[in-house]
């Protein structure tokens, strides 16, 4: 894993911008994993103004999303559809017919994952998967003993990850109970990761992963097996972790 140590939120968000662009400009027929949570909010940012500014197109980029809460309609401001077209697509020029999310409204939910198992099969995973980092550990809605041969699948979310996530509702009982999410094997498919950590709140996490054991009951510790990951984080979020000097 190669970590990136930045300053600033600001400089977290231009690095992890600049390291999106980059790959699209090596391919502009990218597949890009993409990720919701306040972390990545600063990176769309920067890529919406790289976009408006002329210096990067996503009209041939393909995104899959990591996840969906089950059974808020898409038009609620909460919900990961709203989220991304708020926060990137609606101001960028992604195709509609590139954009992909699970749909956490579908009759059938079981259907519902493999379609998203086959989709993920036929695009053969993601060429970058930008990723955030629960408190818990959880990378998309895989929380504590999630198996890590685990494809697309429901969750029922941990009370902590609801109270994480009640900030950006009116009240936590408007949080869902249950979310669908990519696996973490189809994750770790990706050919590339780039994960975003910031702030004291992310840095047990951080030391988990890092200096911790690979285990079930720490879900982003599987990113430890995966050969191309990238991480950018800042100092405080990095406070608790022993990195070594070899
Ligand atoms: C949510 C998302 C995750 C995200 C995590 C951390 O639960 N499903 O994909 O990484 O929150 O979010 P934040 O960046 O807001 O701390």
């Amino acid at each position: 894993m190669e970590l990136i140590k930045v300053e600033s939120y600001s400089e977290l968000s231009e690095i992890a911008a600049d390291f999106i662009i980059k790959r699209i400009k090596q391919n502009p027929h990218l597949v890009l994993g993409l990720a919701t949570g306040g972390t990545p909010k600063g990176t769309y940012q920067q890529l919406i103004q790289q976009y408006k500014q002329g210096n990067v197109s996503f009209q041939n980029v393909k995104t899959i999303n990591l996840d969906e809460y089950v059974g808020l309609p898409t038009s609620n401001p909460n919900s990961y559809r709203s989220y991304m077209n708020e926060n990137l697509f609606n101001h960028t020029d992604f195709q509609l017919s590139n954009i992909h999310l699970p749909n956490g409204n579908a009759l059938n939910m079981e259907e519902e994952c493999k379609r998203y198992d086959s989709l993920l099969e036929e695009v053969k995973g993601a060429d970058l998967q930008i990723l955030g980092i629960g408190r818990n550990g959880h990378i998309g809605f895989n929380e504590p003993g999630t198996p890590f041969q685990t494809k697309t699948h429901i969750v029922t979310l941990a009370d902590s990850t609801r109270k994480a996530n009640a900030r950006f509702f009116d009240h936590i009982d408007e949080v869902p109970t249950h979310a669908i999410t990519m696996g973490i094997q189809s994750i770790l498919s990706s050919d590339e990761i780039l994960l975003l950590a910031f702030g004291e709140d992310k840095s047990e996490a951080l030391y988990q992963l890092l200096n911790g054991a690979i285990h079930e009951d720490f879900p982003a510790s599987a990113l430890r097996t995966h050969k191309h990951v990238t991480i950018v984080v800042d100092s405080h979020a990095l406070s608790k972790v022993f990195i070594s000097s070899n």
